[in-house]
């Protein structure tokens, strides 16, 4: 399954799925037996559900033996302390959990999170040997503004301030613009291909050519069945962040499974 790509150049299909506030604990460790279970042992790319933090351990449990990994939602930057309410990074990696989303729009829009505590998160999250996946994109009003390379060259370099050019391979960046999150309006491909582009052309400009190369550009955004072999056939599209999708073990087992043109 080779698509003549840039991914023939090592970059891995990464293929998340984020659960955001849905799902037991219970659920998600059936759900993860169940997607195991389909999958087989599938070695070309990676494959990530994100339960909610309650969801962690017994998806970890669930997944172990399996081609499947674990991610958290989110993460504090600091190791531990007086910060109620907040997870550490050595907490999640106690637990066998593999990557951690951050800076997920819903986050910046409705929890405070800003460019500069996306920095200190991922920061935080490769120290400690988690692989970030690191979310930018547009709203509506910034895309129809023109805006939309304005953000991304302001997001990217923002968040990956404390990076060095050798971690590239070891993090993960989502586009998802803001308008096709849980909506139904998927980028077009081409779109979608041309905005990560766009955000690899920024890596290379802060962290340069090979860390552009290395680094993987998801796409997200009401990714489903029907629009996943499309996306995947994008040349500097590495893999995809499903949300609604991502909670059925059917339509999440057809994504990942997807077939590249
Ligand atoms: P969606 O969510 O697939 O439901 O649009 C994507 C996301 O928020 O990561």
């Amino acid at each position: 399954m080779s698509s003549g790509g840039s991914r023939a150049r090592g970059r891995v299909p990464l293929m998340a799925g984020n659960w955001k506030m849905y799902k037991t604990s219970g659920e998600g460790a059936d759900f993860v037996r169940h997607l195991a279970g389909e999958l087989g042992v599938a070695n070309d790319r990676e494959v990530v559900v994100a339960p909610p933090f309650t969801g962690l351990a017994s998806a970890v449990a669930a997944a172990r033996g399996s081609s499947v990994k674990v991610a958290a939602q989110d993460v504090f930057w600091q190791a531990e302390g007086a910060f109620t309410g907040e997870i550490a990074p050595g907490m999640l990696t106690d637990l066998g959990v593999y990557a951690v989303i951050i800076g997920h729009s819903e986050r910046r829009q409705f929890f405070g999170e800003t460019d500069e505590t996306v920095a200190k998160k991922v920061r935080a999250a490769l120290d400690n040997g988690l692989l970030p996946i690191v979310c930018v994109g547009e709203t509506e009003a910034e895309r129809e503004a023109g805006a939309m390379e304005a953000v991304l060259s302001r997001q990217v370099p923002k968040g990956l301030a404390g990076v060095v050019a050798t971690e590239a391979g070891a993090l993960a960046i989502a586009y998802e613009p803001i308008w096709a999150i849980g909506t139904g309006r998927t980028a077009t491909a081409e779109a979608a291909q041309q905005a990560i582009a766009f955000v690899r052309s920024q890596v290379g400009a802060v962290l340069g050519e090979e860390a552009a190369e290395s680094v993987r550009v998801l796409y997200g955004g009401s990714v489903k069945p029907d629009n996943i072999d499309e996306l995947m056939a994008q040349p500097d599209i590495d893999g995809v962040l499903v949300g609604g999708a991502s909670l059925k073990v059917e339509t999440f087992k057809r994504i990942v499974q997807f077939n590249e043109a």
